[in-house]
């Protein structure tokens, strides 16, 4: 057994040489095979995943939808395999739709959010027939009933809304809060002006609200009210085209050891209970739901693997420097985030040294994890930063010129690369000759 599974994918097992093995792959040949930073998803976990979410969430509220948020991880390979457990998808920009829909995603289960819909990405949702769209702004609004006016077609559509609550998360990723740069705030009437802009276009079909509070919560208690909120919103509109709630993403995952996530099922029950309590309180009938998990799908799935390059003696722990670092995961720069680490050649040697895991950018900031307790590191140790599934590759970048990562999934002792490794060819390729 390795150290704290609970990061870990469930797959995670020890192989008589010692080394780290997911999804019945030894961790070590695959990056020998595939070199590093690697990424490497358990299949498996993600089906499992996948299917807990829909069968959890179904079993309590009949017609309800699991839509995937793709920003968590927008890779085909991923896109492919929830059109295959018949979950929707959920698009924020031009760019996630385009993957969606390389991923033979249908588009009438693709739901289409973000908060500045341009006027290219108006067409391209509209031209793809995409299912829903997700109203954030009045600008938006204007723009898509014109499109679609001049298309001749009507766009079903929900209307973001922000409860004004105020979830215990990084600010950063805070959402429901009243001075929120998305959605219309039910403060000061803004939401029920939008719910009666939008009914009066013959362009666009109301079928609902939306509100996605917060991400990373590990506690499912701000849940009942922004329902409370969200019904009684429901109740002063009035009419039949609020059917549907889609309650979005959030459900947090353990970085570390001691964070305690709920499971999908509790977090299904909260949601569900929680909007079922607040139309009932109100006299409605109960509506559709939607939720939108992202970093709970595929987060645990993933892990990272980076090569030790040197080791610096420092004054009480010693630096490992690996061959990523914020540019395949910025998360520890961008909130502090903590993660867990592991030798994955000797996971079971014992702890030594507290090791502080720099990234190769020219930065002081870049560090992936402040102190893990592990082994002496070496040169050509190989380090797993587990949890790294969400919001790993999907916010990677190519600072300082650095190639980003491969992917690959495993499952069942086989390996396949999903994503090849970027090349330096890659980096160039959008520049322009040099001028004659
Ligand atoms: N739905 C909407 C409308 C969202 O804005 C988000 C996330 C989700 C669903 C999915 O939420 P999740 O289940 O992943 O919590 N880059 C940040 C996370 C940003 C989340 C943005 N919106 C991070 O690395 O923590």
């Amino acid at each position: 057994m390795p150290p704290f599974p609970q990061v870990l994918p469930p797959s995670a097992e020890l192989t008589p040489e010692g080394h780290l093995a997911v999804g019945g792959c030894d961790l070590v040949e695959l990056a020998r095979a595939h070199g590093t930073p690697l990424v490497v998803y358990d299949e498996g976990h993600l089906r499992a995943n996948a299917r807990a979410f829909r069968s959890e969430l179904n079993a309590l509220a009949p017609g309800a939808e699991v839509v995937y948020a793709s920003k968590a991880y927008w890779g085909l390979a991923m896109l492919r395999l929830i059109e295959e457990e018949g979950l929707s998808v959920d698009v924020a920009s031009g760019g996630e739709l385009f993957s969606a829909l390389s991923a033979g995603i249908p588009s009438e289960r693709i739901y289409m959010h973000g908060n500045n819909k341009d006027d290219r990405e108006v067409a391209e949702l509209l031209d793809a027939r995409v299912g829903t769209v997700i109203l954030d702004n009045l600008a938006e609004i204007d723009r898509i009933e014109a499109a679609a006016s001049a298309r001749g077609v009507v766009q079903r559509a929900l209307v973001r809304v922000t409860p004004g609550v105020d979830p215990d998360t990084h600010s950063f990723i805070k959402t429901g809060h009243d001075d929120s740069k998305f959605g219309f705030p039910l403060l000061g009437g803004r939401a029920a002006a939008a719910v009666e802009r939008v009914r009066r276009s013959p362009h666009l079909e109301l079928i609902g609200i939306h509100a996605h509070i917060g991400s990373q919560l590990l506690q499912l208690s701000d849940y009942p009210e922004a329902a409370r909120l969200l019904a009684a919103f429901a109740l002063e509109q009035g009419g039949e085209d609020l059917g549907v709630v889609n309650m979005g993403g959030g459900l947090g995952i353990a970085y570390t050891r001691e964070q305690q996530p709920p499971s999908v099922a509790e977090y299904c029950r909260a949601v569900v209970g929680a909007v079922h309590t607040a139309w009932e309180q109100v006299g409605l009938p109960r509506p559709r739901i939607l939720i939108e998990p992202g970093r709970s799908m595929v987060g645990r799935a993933g892990l990272t693997l980076y090569s030790v390059g040197g080791t610096k003696d420092q004054a009480g722990w010693v630096d490992a420097a690996v061959d990523g670092g914020m540019s395949d995961l910025i998360r520890p720069m961008l909130y502090g985030a903590t993660y867990e680490a592991l030798l994955a050649n000797r996971v079971a040697d014992p702890e030594e040294v507290t090791v502080r895991i720099v990234g190769k950018h020219c930065e002081s900031g870049d560090v992936l994890v402040q102190a893990a307790r592990l082994a002496h590191p070496r040169t050509g140790d190989l380090i797993a930063i587990p949890a790294t599934g969400a919001y790993g590759v999907s916010m990677a970048s190519n600072y300082n010129g650095v190639t980003r990562p491969a992917v690959v999934f495993v499952d069942g002792g086989r390996a396949r690369l999903v994503t090849r490794r970027e090349t330096y060819a890659d980096l160039v390729a959008r520049e322009e000759p040099a001028p004659a």
